[in-house]
């Protein structure tokens, strides 16, 4: 492969943060950089901190995104996290136009997930596993074989009034101020719902807060083996590198 580095570059609804990434190793090759998000959370400001975070590594070459919200041939359909102008704009072509570089976008969560499936807890499982990446939303990517099935949304799987994303991601478990119990209680009703819909072999669990996992994995239940993401937080950066080197020309 000519692209033996990309940077890969994660958008949060709190933080952009990104770094370049030896592809075949799945690491980062150098220290990663984090901005936070526009307030606005729209596209004109998002694209500026964007450029800012590649100008901080003076890259010139492909560059992978994970984006927050259900992505289809570079077109965001959904943005619950940032603001709704993203739904309907080309981000492909965004960052393309903005960057001057080649540019490939995909869901957070799915990239997250290709990365531990190559690299992580995912490597070599040939069985149904879903990573679940808990953050201010919930982002989720079902493996079998370790093929991906993308844009699932299962953190927007209907529960109580509204969607499970708003009773047991961290941004929910911060907001309600609940303790590690009755957070895991949450998380718990929302992965046997996903057990009952998707009878998974492996839950990985991602975003920041697996860092965390020592303090909050046993009030989880679920007939079901869960791990944390070996990756931790680094998954999404590694992911959406890995993600641009799987669609970059050969001609490129
Ligand atoms: C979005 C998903 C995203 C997840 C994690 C959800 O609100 O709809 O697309 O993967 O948050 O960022």
């Amino acid at each position: 492969m000519k692209h033996s580095e990309i940077l890969g570059i994660d958008i949060g609804a709190t933080g952009i943060k990104g770094a370049p990434v030896d592809i075949m190793k799945g690491e980062l090759t150098a220290g990663r950089y984090k901005l936070d998000t526009p307030a606005s959370g729209k596209p004109k400001d998002v694209v500026k901190v964007v450029a800012e975070l590649v100008d901080k590594f003076g890259w010139t070459g492909p560059v992978g995104f994970g984006f927050p919200g259900v992505i289809q041939h570079g077109v965001a359909k959904t943005s619950a996290n940032l603001d709704n102008d993203f739904i309907g704009v080309n981000l492909r072509d965004l960052f393309h136009e903005t960057l001057g570089l080649p540019t490939y976008v995909a869901n957070d969560a799915d990239v997250a997930g290709m990365a531990e499936i190559a690299h992580g807890r995912g490597r070599g499982v040939m069985a149904t596993v879903l990573m679940i990446t808990i953050g201010t939303g919930l982002g989720s990517a079902l493996f079998r074989d370790g093929v991906l099935i993308p844009n699932t949304e299962f953190g927007h799987l209907l529960y109580k009034k509204s969607v499970f994303e708003h009773y047991a991601s961290n941004r929910a478990r911060k907001e309600k101020k609940m303790s590690w119990l009755e957070w895991g209680r949450q998380f718990t009703i929302y992965l046997n719902h996903l057990n009952l819909l998707l009878s998974p072999d492996l839950f990985i669990l991602g975003g920041g807060i697996s860092k965390k996992f020592d303090l909050w994995k046993t009030h989880i239940k679920v007939p079901v083996p869960i791990t944390d993401a070996m990756l931790r937080n680094d998954a999404g950066i590694i992911g959406a590198a890995m993600y641009a080197a799987s669609k970059i020309p050969a001609s490129l």
